[in-house]
């Protein structure tokens, strides 16, 4: 049977980018620069995705391609009966610790999607917003609910395949997502004391920074651009030989950062021009800016326009994650796509139900003082994610002859520019600098 693949250039960068651009860029990165400074965030942000970032992505696609074939299946197939499949492994695990808390925040955006629409719900006072959002996430059935159409929705798209799912709804919803966040960028911009928020995020305040910041940066950059778990490398296996996979890895960068930023230009001067603290937490997006939205021309618009958009986001980067998972069923336990996404998705979704559960009743701080749900979150971004990305840059960086990389790379490229440079950077900044902020998010520097 003949392997299913992205059918244009244009299919690859869609689902790629859709992959790279999700909860992560909105939801995450926004919270995360607020609570941490600002723009001196983002410009660290910023370095590691451009010396980190990139050459990992550039490495899994180089694997991914090579082999066509599933995160355990490449290393299986490059280096037979060595430890290395143990970094697929490790994807598997880390895509499954993903998507079961990303399915549960999937949901949510589908319930504020909903309620955004009835124009009672502008009208709270921000202490009423606080607790819908409580009440809503402790409940035990609604957000299981939400959970189970969201994960229903990522089934969907994946069981029909490369070609007729992934690539097809990639191309539909992500121009829709420019679009959407580029008109509420327009409107944010025009308000009053808009320029207050834009200075927060590009004028930066380097006293903020300490090493805690800059371990947050980093495992957001592996987060936001879909690294360390064989996402990327599970795409690549489906790219064909007249591509460039440099060209395009680095396109997928910038549509990240670059959505990162709009977001950011989104959400900030209307939170500063109503004089509400930019640092509080996961929330801001389910808390803050509904609040926002009521007061903000156009609100009953734009308010249902900005979940629509973390919904869209949130979509086309669950189905990659799902697809990690389908694509090792299926190639390695030789299981149909059909049985193979059906039981990835009920295991994904039962997972996720106890991560919903923890943040109401079951809600106890077993897992390293957090609940099920965070711990999921911090397992997979700071642990998971940083060590695939370690042993991915290493095996191409020192296990693989620099040939074999280099001509990979070659296949669909106009030259060799640039080649040399990514795998120096494989060979020493990436793990260095993974090394070092490893140890220092655990503790043991910094
Ligand atoms: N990159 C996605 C986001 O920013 C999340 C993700 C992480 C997807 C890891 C795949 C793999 O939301």
């Amino acid at each position: 049977m003949k392997r299913d693949s992205f059918s244009s250039r244009m299919g690859v960068l869609a689902a790629a980018a859709g992959s790279a651009i999700g909860l992560g860029n909105i939801w995450r990165f926004t919270y995360l620069m607020g609570d941490n400074g600002g723009a001196a965030f983002f410009l660290i942000y910023l370095a590691s995705v451009i010396l980190i970032g990139l050459p990992i992505m550039i490495a899994e696609f180089t694997i991914g391609r090579n082999t066509q074939k599933n995160p355990i299946g490449a290393f299986k197939s490059l280096v037979p009966k060595s430890a290395w499949p143990l970094t697929g492994w490790l994807g598997i695990i880390a895509a499954f610790s993903v998507l079961s808390f990303y399915g549960v925040v999937g949901g949510w955006t589908l319930y504020y999607l909903v309620r955004s629409v009835s124009q009672s719900f502008l009208q709270f006072s921000p202490d009423q917003y606080a607790t819908i959002f409580t009440n809503y996430i402790e409940n035990p059935l609604i957000p299981i609910l939400t959970q189970l159409i969201f994960m229903g929705l990522t089934f969907a798209i994946v069981v029909r395949g490369i070609q007729s799912g992934i690539e097809k709804y990639s191309k539909l919803l992500m121009p829709l997502l420019f679009l959407i966040v580029i008109l509420i960028d327009v409107v944010a911009l025009t308000m009053p004391g808009a320029g207050e928020g834009l200075a927060f995020i590009f004028k930066p305040d380097w006293s903020k920074v300490d090493m805690k910041v800059i371990v947050m940066a980093v495992g957001q950059a592996f987060f936001s651009l879909s690294l360390g778990m064989g996402t990327m490398l599970t795409y690549a296996s489906y790219i064909g030989k007249q591509q460039d996979l440099k060209k395009t890895a680095l396109q997928v960068t910038v549509a990240d950062t670059l959505v990162a930023v709009l977001a950011g230009v989104a959400i900030f001067p209307a939170v500063f021009s109503f004089n509400i603290d930019p640092t509080s937490g996961p929330g801001l997006v389910f808390i803050t800016l509904p609040a926002v939205f009521g007061k903000m021309p156009f609100g009953q618009i734009v308010g249902p326009a900005f979940f629509l958009l973390l919904a869209i986001a949130a979509l086309t980067s669950a189905i990659s994650i799902l697809e990690v998972l389908v694509a090792y069923f299926g190639e390695e336990l030789k299981w149909g796509r059909k049985k193979a996404t059906i039981i990835s998705t009920v295991l994904l979704t039962l997972i996720g139900m106890i991560a919903s559960l923890s943040n109401g009743i079951w809600n106890n701080d077993a897992f390293f003082g957090m609940n099920f749900m965070d711990f999921l979150g911090a397992f997979s971004s700071n642990y998971c994610l940083p060590i695939g990305g370690f042993f991915i840059a290493i095996f191409v960086g020192w296990r693989m002859k620099p040939e074999w990389s280099n001509q990979e790379l070659l296949i669909g490229a106009k030259n060799a520019r640039g080649n040399k440079l990514v795998l120096w950077l494989l060979r020493t900044l990436v793990p260095a600098a993974i090394i070092v902020v490893f140890l220092s998010g655990i503790g043991v520097i910094g």
